[in-house]
């Protein structure tokens, strides 16, 4: 069984509408939808936003749904100058950027773990997904609604993320990001979180990033119409090629 979570339903919409057999179940208030997406058993929740609302969802469904995989899906925002609206992140490193437990621990390490970052497993499997949704990107996304968002090209990269209980709007905060943890390359709200838990259960973990902003004055977009009408339907492409390979 594989597990998928978002943080928001609009971002597991498009899986949704094409998930086979449903069986839901609702505990902790989440729903947790059991079926088949593209022959392949998955489990799909979206957990809230936040790193405590995405530790326990991951908790709840590595316990009660027999997961051997965790994938996140979602949006982040860019903390880069040539990461643009549109690009894949496929996470490598994930870091809380407001873990902060000195002078008892090292800036940004995990308590006990002794890890300042988690890394993800599966990465060039779904890289090689990733390059080939976008080869057919435009069967699976609207090219008027791209153009809302001033998506052009979209090109994918591999690299480490920064997540935190923020989010993130004004280059003041970028500049501090960049000098803190130079090899971040996008903000979101979620990812470390759910690395951790998989980390602690020994479940391989990968993470899929649609950049949807640039974390600054105009990061306040529509997160609702983007999650819906652009990264669910990335997701859906992406994981289609993860799946069918
Ligand atoms: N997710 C998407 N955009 C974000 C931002 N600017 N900060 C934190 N999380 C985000």
């Amino acid at each position: 069984m594989i597990g998928i979570i978002s943080a928001m339903q609009e971002e597991i919409q498009a899986l949704l509408n094409e998930l086979k057999n449903v069986q839901s179940s609702e505990k902790g208030m989440r729903t947790y939808y059991s079926g088949t997406l593209f022959d392949k058993k998955v489990v799909l929740v979206f957990s809230r936003w936040g790193k405590v609302a995405s530790a326990a969802t991951t908790t709840q469904l590595i316990n009660d749904f027999n997961v051997d995989e965790i994938i996140f899906t979602g949006v982040a925002g860019s903390i880069k100058k040539d990461l643009n609206i549109g690009d894949i992140v496929i996470g490598k490193n994930l870091f809380q950027h407001d873990l902060n437990a000195s002078p008892f621990f090292k800036k940004f390490e995990i308590p006990i773990l002794k890890k300042e970052f988690l890394e993800t497993k599966n990465a060039t499997k779904l890289i090689e997904a990733t390059t080939n949704f976008i080869k057919s990107y435009s069967s699976y996304i609207d090219k008027k609604e791209a153009l809302v968002f001033d998506i052009t090209t979209p090109k994918i990269v591999f690299g480490d993320i920064a997540s935190g209980d923020k989010f993130i709007k004004s280059l003041k905060k970028i500049r501090k990001l960049n000098n803190a943890l130079p090899t971040a390359i996008c903000v979101e709200m979620e990812g470390a979180a759910v690395a951790q838990i998989c980390y602690e259960y020994n479940i391989p973990f990968s993470i899929i990033r649609i950049i949807s902003d640039k974390a600054n004055d105009n990061a306040t977009i529509d997160f609702s119409r983007f999650a819906n009408s652009i990264a669910s339907y990335y997701a859906l492409g992406i994981l289609k090629n993860y799946f069918e390979d």
